[in-house]
């Protein structure tokens, strides 16, 4: 099944696109229109699908890779009695969470009406079926504002609650609500429609596009602020992403350091032929550390340095090589970060890696930091081979421009995403 709000959205056509340029396909799920026949109703509606979304903002940094749902109960009366969001992977989900917020105010959920930001699940998983906590809770409707991509989901929660007599209103896809709650679960809709996870490449650099200088120093060409910021970024991946030269150059350690997180990203190095020093900082705690590297080991010395990584409390990930046999396979990596349970990947790497993300066609969303200084000289965001023609150029769209501190922050977007 796909789903029709996945991934980008055109801000102008409201179409999606999928991996690598292509449309996401198949859209099997009958979309119930929302009511804006009657619009008191609706107005009501929007500010409680407002309050379920903000809700669902919390669970960010928390629930990967469970999805960042809210969850909004009101009763009969038009009060709101429960609300709650998704916890920690294994921990109840939205919905169980505003149950219990009810009854543990002493509020009826007889005849209420819930707002969900993801349809309600319908499997057991960790947990039972949230669709069946609903109905046991006497829920009359519920309003979702994005139907759920999982295989194990996929219109059965919807099915699962009509079946019991529930009213079922699910948000047109162009509805703001609907597409806000895909944004916010823009990695998880990605990893259950293309099995891997979406990729966000942040670069900081000058605005003459340097990010050093070329005898190397690159600290510090953005400021305090794009740094600060860079790191709330970095806190709602999953995993954050570096190559080989980055670990020898740097020594970085990759972690959130500018806030409180409940839960560090996981450090990703790729490291074709385990070279990663077994003094590396990012070795070191908070947080786990995969090193994925080439899955050949012809002199058994590979096998010995991963042996001696796995003691310093990394995982050791062999994978696949690329056509050129030197390099990991990007494709292989990702699949393998997706089936891992990554959402967002962010990727923090040099020039080189940059490259071959770029070249791969890997790049969902680039995050840019742009210093208002001119560097001359010097190393660029990636090493991407010349062009022949301007034709050839990767296009890419401004998602959102923003000021943070003296810089410039840019999200763009590959053009090729939207079909
Ligand atoms: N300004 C910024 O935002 C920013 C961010 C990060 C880093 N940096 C700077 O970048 C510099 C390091 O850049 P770099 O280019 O040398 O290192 P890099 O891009 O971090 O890592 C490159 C290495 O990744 C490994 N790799 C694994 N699979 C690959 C694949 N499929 N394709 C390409 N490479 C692959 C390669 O080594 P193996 O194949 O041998 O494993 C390659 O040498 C540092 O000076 C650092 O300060 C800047």
């Amino acid at each position: 099944m796909g789903l029709p709000t996945y991934g980008t959205l055109d801000p102008t056509s409201g179409h999606v696109g999928g991996m690598n340029g292509h449309p996401v396909s198949g859209v099997g799920c009958v979309i119930t229109r929302y009511r804006f026949d009657d619009l008191e109703f609706a107005m009501s509606d929007d500010l409680y699908l407002t309050q379920a979304l903000a809700l669902a903002k919390q669970a960010i940094g928390l629930s990967e890779p469970n999805p960042r749902v809210g969850c909004v109960v009101v009763s009969v009366a038009g009060q709101v009695i429960g609300q709650g969001h998704t916890q920690q992977a294994g921990g109840p989900h939205a919905e169980v969470m505003a149950l219990a917020d009810a009854a543990a105010q002493g509020a009826s959920t007889h005849g209420a009406t819930a707002y969900v930001t993801l349809e309600p699940c319908s499997h057991h998983g960790r947990t039972p079926p949230c669709a069946d906590a609903l109905v046991k809770a006497g829920i009359r409707r519920v309003v979702i504002t994005l139907l759920d991509p999982n295989p194990l989901v996929g219109g059965q929660g919807v099915a699962r609650l009509r079946a019991a007599g529930v009213q079922v209103d699910v948000l047109a896809p162009d509805h703001p609500a609907a597409v806000a709650s895909s944004d916010l679960n823009v990695g998880f809709l990605s990893r259950m429609v293309r099995q891997r996870p979406w990729v966000r490449m942040k670069i900081a650099g000058s605005l003459d596009g340097r990010t050093a200088l070329d005898n190397g120093q690159s600290k510090w060409i953005t400021g305090d602020a794009a740094r600060a910021d860079g790191q709330v970024w970095r806190a709602r991946a999953g995993a954050v992403l570096t190559g080989i030269g980055t670990v020898l150059a740097d020594d970085p350690r990759m972690d959130v350091r500018a806030m409180a997180v409940a839960k560090q990203p996981t450090r990703v190095v790729l490291d074709s032929h385990w070279r990663t020093p077994l003094t590396a900082r990012l070795l070191q705690p908070p947080g786990g550390v995969w090193l994925c590297g080439l899955t050949c080991d012809e002199d058994g010395a590979a096998s010995d340095r991963q042996r001696a990584l796995a003691r310093q409390g990394a995982v050791a990930i062999p994978l696949p090589a690329d056509s050129t046999g030197a390099h990991l396979d990007l494709g292989a990596v990702l699949a393998d970060l997706a089936a891992r349970g990554i959402n967002e990947l962010h990727v923090e790497a040099g020039a080189q890696l940059n490259a071959a993300f770029i070249a791969g066609g890997w790049v969902d969303e680039y995050l840019l930091y742009i210093a208002p200084k001119l560097l001359g000289p010097g190393r660029g965001l990636a090493a991407l081979p010349a062009l022949a023609s301007l034709d050839h150029a990767v296009g890419l769209y401004f998602h959102d421009v923003q000021l943070v501190g003296d810089d410039l922050r840019v999200l763009a977007r590959p053009h090729a995403r939207l079909q």
